[in-house]
């Protein structure tokens, strides 16, 4: 992704289409999908929280734009009890429910734009994002705008100043999130991700920080 220009990526019709021929993937051949950023960057954030002493398996998680379910899906197997998924498409969350329903585990699962106040979904004690930022920062139609209403949203989600914010993204390096972040959050924790090196130079393909609030 490309945080410069906005794409197809940050409008709602893109996704909805896109979760339209999911759902018809999954219903005819059992395909959850695409995993964004692959299955290994989800494991890594799951692993990181199962070691994290504080966060119990009653743990609050809210996962934003969360496509078809998959991460809390990954921690419904370890054992959190306590799973919401919010999505701005609805087929985007009828995906995920079959999904949930197929597997038989107790996910919850609501349509919400996060570019919008949500105070009607309470408080969490981990607010989790893969490539939502990302896709929120893509908005063809005042992106800027759309990313300080996201964050001042995903602020208001998080319970109390110990609840973490754990974003993944490919479009923004740590050093651009914890700058665009500061004015509501500060970093907490840096969750290590592969690296290449190109030019002499070291970077990383994604990037996943834990922030919390100010
Ligand atoms: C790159 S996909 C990532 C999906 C999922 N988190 C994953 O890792 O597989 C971005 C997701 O964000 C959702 N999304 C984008 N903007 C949103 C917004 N303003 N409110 C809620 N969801 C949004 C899209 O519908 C899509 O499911």
């Amino acid at each position: 992704m490309d945080n410069e220009h906005g794409s197809e990526l940050g409008t709602q019709e893109y996704w909805e289409s896109s979760y339209n021929r999911e759902i018809k993937n999954y219903k005819s051949h059992g395909d959850v999908g695409e995993i964004w950023f692959d299955e290994d960057s989800q494991q890594r954030v799951i692993y990181w929280l199962l070691k994290q002493e504080e966060i119990t398996k009653e743990a609050k998680v809210l996962d934003l734009g969360c496509g078809n379910g998959m991460f809390l899906v990954g921690l419904a197997n370890e054992g959190f009890g306590q799973l919401t998924g919010v999505d701005y498409s609805p087929k985007a969350v009828e995906l995920a429910q079959h999904i949930a329903q197929d597997n038989k585990l107790d996910i919850s699962y609501k349509v919400a734009d996060l570019t919008q106040p949500q105070d009607e979904l309470g408080t969490f004690d981990v607010v989790h994002d893969k490539g939502t930022y990302d896709a929120v920062s893509l908005c063809p139609d005042s992106p800027k705008e759309k990313r300080a209403l996201y964050l001042a949203t995903v602020e208001k989600l998080l319970r109390t100043a110990d609840s973490l914010f754990v974003i993944t993204s490919c479009n923004w390096t740590e050093d651009e999130l914890e700058q665009s972040f500061a004015e509501k959050f500060v970093k907490y924790h840096s969750i290590p991700t592969p690296t290449f090196k190109f030019g002499g130079k070291v970077g990383n393909v994604v990037t996943s920080v834990v922030f919390k609030k100010l």
